[in-house]
């Protein structure tokens, strides 16, 4: 357990080919500048694409194992390949491309719960849509006939590789099984940041908006609607799906997408409030990245929210320990914490308050079990960390923390993001497509 965080990935940095070699901080900046750049939507086909899209309209829910702490990710079982073999893969809507560790053979990989991936002979050529997609400007292959990736994240980690297709198997909701070939990651050599804390997985689940995304890929073949969501307990587990019949969309707080961040979906700005009442800090531009273990703020907020939490610690009966390594701000009680609930009584929630159109205000609530963990030396330590700090710069990014026990949904057709507040995500939709 480092100072720092935990989790594989944060956010997809740049994505280039074998030609360019990029310095990881310079891209990183490099791209997230470039997020101002104008966005189109609607090609010319969208109409009669959705006309054939309405016809389908099938989902496709995954189980989802794992937490925020101790382990640090959430994974979902995915079946690729022909025949089909499992992979436990991190849902990542920070990033597009999905990759597994792959014997290809493989220079760097990272030990895996199944046998590295046997890649495919069916590989993406230079030329194709998805290759271009995840390369900038004008980009060069140095074989016409494949596609050569790298994918930096925000926590220092990589993966480099070269995208083959090959078969993914589902089961819809609706009972029929789906088997859509799609673009994936053949990932030969992985790098991590020395101390990262990596997770025993096979690889990505790239859940962004971009061409190369999964949902983008099976919504072009018209098997589902370009929209996903998920829902993570906070007692562990939760739910993934594709799709959009799953969710009462009357219920849901729904916000446009904001085109602020090209490659991330954002939510747009809020205010940060604690208790209910503002903390002065307003229009912060946020990201929801279900990659991130933790939710991570620039410098100021940062400092708003920890010090009105400490303050509201104030004559109660903690003090802060300087001893946990777990994260950079634990505090010990009169004896060892096992459960937040144990806790949740001293802390109080704090709430992103978006102002979408004027009218109403959405709020994104976060309360105390979505905001705090219970270390091993039963402290309890606060899950919003400095982004500044882990080299964010000024992004704002939710993490899984504050998506706990929330239904959390990722609309491109409609260009909206939205949310439910306290659901409970410990019971999937309909139990019926959880049996195994
Ligand atoms: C991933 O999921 C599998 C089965 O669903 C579980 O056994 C495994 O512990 C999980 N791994 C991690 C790192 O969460
Ligand atoms: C956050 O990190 C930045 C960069 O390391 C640092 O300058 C700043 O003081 C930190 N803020 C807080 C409140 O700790």
């Amino acid at each position: 357990m480092g100072k720092e965080k935990v989790g594989l990935v944060a956010l997809v940095m740049i994505v280039s080919s074998w030609l360019v070699s990029p310095s990881s901080s310079s891209s990183f900046r490099g791209d997230l500048t470039r997020g101002k750049a104008p966005l189109t939507f609607g090609s010319p086909s969208s109409s009669s694409s959705s006309l054939v899209l309405n016809r389908v309209g099938s989902s496709v829910v995954f189980p989802l194992d794992g937490d925020v702490f101790p382990t640090g990710s959430y994974n979902t079982t995915i079946y690729i390949g022909q025949p089909p073999k499992p992979y436990f893969l991190d849902p990542d809507t920070g990033s597009d491309l999905t990759w597994l560790q792959c014997d290809a053979p493989c220079v760097r990989c990272t030990e895996t719960p199944h046998p590295l991936y046997r890649p495919s002979n069916d590989r993406v050529i230079c030329r194709d849509p998805i290759c271009a997609s995840l390369h900038s400007g004008d980009y060069k292959c140095d074989d016409p006939e494949r596609c050569d990736y790298k994918v930096m994240y925000a926590d220092g980690g990589s993966s480099s590789g070269v995208l083959v297709k090959d078969v993914f198997s589902f089961k819809s909701y609706g009972g029929g099984d789906l088997s859509p070939r799609v673009a994936l990651g053949c990932g030969y050599d992985q790098e991590q940041k020395p101390g990262a804390s990596i997770p025993f997985l096979d690889g990505v689940l790239g859940l962004g908006k971009g061409k190369s995304g999964i949902v983008s890929q099976l919504s072009s073949q018209g098997l589902v609607r370009n929209v996903l969501g998920h829902c993570l307990s906070t007692h562990g587990g939760g739910y993934l799906f594709f799709g959009n019949d799953l969710y009462d969309s009357s219920r849901i707080m729904w916000t446009p997408m904001s085109h602020d961040y090209l490659k991330h979906y954002s939510p747009g700005t809020a205010d940060l409030l604690f208790a209910g009442k503002p903390t002065g800090q307003k229009d912060l531009l946020l990201v929801l990245d279900s990659g991130s273990s933790y939710t991570y703020f620039s410098s100021q907020a940062y400092e708003a929210l920890s010090s009105a939490v400490k303050k509201a610690l104030d004559r109660k009966p903690f003090a802060e320990a300087l001893d946990d390594p777990t994260l950079p701000l634990c505090w010990r009680g009169r004896k060892p914490f096992k459960n937040i609930r144990e806790v949740r009584k001293y802390f109080k929630p704090f709430a992103l308050s978006f102002n979408s159109g004027g009218r109403t205000k959405n709020q994104f609530e976060v309360p105390p079990e979505s905001y705090l963990i219970i270390s091993a030396m039963g402290n309890v330590c606060m899950g919003v960390l400095n982004g500044t700090q882990a080299g964010l710069q000024n992004m704002n990014l939710i993490g899984d923390i504050s998506m706990q026990d929330k239904l959390v949904i990722y609309d491109n057709e409609r260009q909206l993001v939205g949310w439910q507040n306290s659901v409970d995500c410990s019971r999937p939709p309909k139990s019926r497509t959880f049996a195994a």
